[in-house]
């Protein structure tokens, strides 16, 4: 049997199994940021990718695809409904980002969890070879660490949440909230989005468990009265920005760009919003916003439109389809109340795109907006910055997007402050060329000097530096 020295985990493959709707079966690259990042690391060093193909039901053997080899983990229908609509996407994700949903609390789906996260780690366990790297991804496998130290002490164990983790007053309502601790702390490494989201996880361990903590080190009871010590910080993922810029400055895309503005109707300003369709985004704030700007004549549609792109996520999860009915509900209000013949209020669109449109579509914006009531980190922010080489667009940022720690240089805003965002999208829309450019080239410089291979190579080089002298790290 065929063992990795670096096994990465995630609930989602890089690649999605499809079967069109005549029956034809195929394997599709799902070019996401991760991928891109790990990709390089991953040929080098002989590494394998564990995760769930996107189907329900169905067993594939593992294969390469693009070089990395792919081990697909079987998931039944009835283990999706709850492990991943259930447990992942309707209690934790809700729980983690701040209860803006009600979290749901159910015994069956934490059931679920325990048994897919054990298959998750015997995957793992059964791909790595001794002494191997393993790499875990976010909130929906935060059980593996712990099952996996314990099936294979020679491993060196990491994990990064690319969620928020919450502070503990919302953490502690959690039935499992000692159990989801200890599966962490099976990690050498924990790595977070925001210096905050390590510290409310530390303060958690320390509330329920009584550990020590100093700074970013843990130190965990481990047999003969040994600590173990686990690291726990942060490390704000990114995008392969120059990858991004690269599109940009291809002429189709470019003319891609001047057709969309002409397609709107040549509106002097286009406001962009680019979202899953998810409540965590604030995407009915921002409507709200846009919808007051034009009813007290501030706005109007000839001069302004909104963009919104709403790509379909988690259709069959309750909340999301409540979602789902509200924005296209006051989608329809606005354009009903404000569009022309020739001009509509907002442009929306559920879909998912080519990364190819999206830039376009970032090129053709003048101001985008990101008003997430909470946000890990926020990968569009920075997909923006990085397409705007011609260093013009205004980003409007929330605060409570784990980017606003980086990207001081947006025009940061509160989204639950209506005022305060209308406030802020009339300020983009009339801030003067000199000032865009100024903001613009610092986050640039932000994105571009920390990108997602930066991010990588400082998450794996702590994860492996610490294991070397395990296990007295400062
Ligand atoms: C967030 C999560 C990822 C997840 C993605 C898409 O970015 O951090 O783990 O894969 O959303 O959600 P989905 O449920 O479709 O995988």
């Amino acid at each position: 049997k065929t063992t990795y020295s670096l096994v990465v985990v995630s609930n989602r493959l890089p690649v999605d199994f499809e079967v069109a709707e005549d029956g034809t079966e195929n394997w599709r690259t799902s070019p996401g940021g991760l991928v891109t990042a790990l990709e390089p690391l991953m040929r080098a060093s002989d590494g394998a990718w564990v995760g769930w193909p996107g189907v329900a039901d169905r067993s594939f053997a593992p294969f390469v695809n693009d070089g990395i080899s792919i081990v697909p983990v079987r998931l039944s229908g009835a283990e999706l409904e709850d492990y991943y609509e259930g447990f992942s996407n309707d209690t934790i994700w809700p729980l983690y980002h701040d209860v803006i949903a009600p979290p749901s609390f159910h015994r069956e789906w934490w059931e679920a969890y325990v048994r897919v996260n054990r298959r998750f780690a015997e995957e793992a366990a059964a791909a790595a070879s001794t002494g191997a790297t393993v790499w875990v991804h976010d909130y929906q496998l935060q059980l593996v660490p712990r099952m996996l130290r314990e099936a294979r002490p020679d491993l060196v164990i990491g994990f990064f949440n690319h969620i928020p983790f919450p502070s503990y007053g919302i953490y502690a309502q959690l039935p499992w909230r000692k159990q989801i601790l200890d599966g962490l702390l099976g990690a050498d490494l924990i790595g977070f989005q925001r210096a905050a989201d390590a510290g409310n996880f530390s303060s958690a361990v320390r509330r329920l468990y009584g550990y020590p903590t100093r700074g970013v080190a843990i130190d965990v009871p481990g047999h003969h009265g040994v600590h173990r010590r686990v690291i726990a910080r942060h490390f704000p993922i990114s995008i392969d920005a120059r990858s991004y810029e690269e599109l940009a400055r291809r002429p189709d895309v470019q003319e891609r760009a001047r057709q969309i503005r002409q397609d709107l109707g040549n509106p002097n300003t286009i406001l962009l919003g680019v979202d899953r369709l998810d409540y965590t985004k604030g995407i009915a704030h921002r409507i709200k916003a846009f919808g007051e700007l034009l009813e007290d004549g501030s706005v109007s549609v000839e001069d302004v439109t909104l963009v919104q792109v709403a790509s379909p996520s988690r259709e069959r999860v309750g909340p999301y389809i409540a979602l789902r009915d509200e924005i296209e509900l006051a989608v329809g209000r606005l354009n009903g109340d404000y569009s022309t013949i020739s001009h509509s209020a907002i442009s929306y669109h559920h879909h998912g795109y080519p990364r190819e449109e999206m830039v376009a579509l970032y090129l053709a914006a003048d101001v985008m907006l990101v008003t997430a009531l909470r946000d890990g980190m926020n990968l569009v922010a920075k997909e923006y910055v990085a397409v705007r080489f011609d260093r013009d667009g205004v980003l409007v940022l929330s605060e409570f997007a784990g980017a606003a720690d980086e990207l001081k240089q947006a025009v940061l805003i509160n989204p639950h402050d209506i005022d305060g965002l209308k406030a802020a999208i009339l300020r983009a829309i009339a801030m003067p060329r000199q000032e865009r450019l100024r903001r613009m080239r610092a986050l640039r410089r932000k994105v571009f000097d920390n990108d997602v291979a930066a991010w990588s190579t400082a998450f794996l080089r702590t994860l492996t530096e610490g294991a070397a002298v395990r296990p007295g790290i400062p």
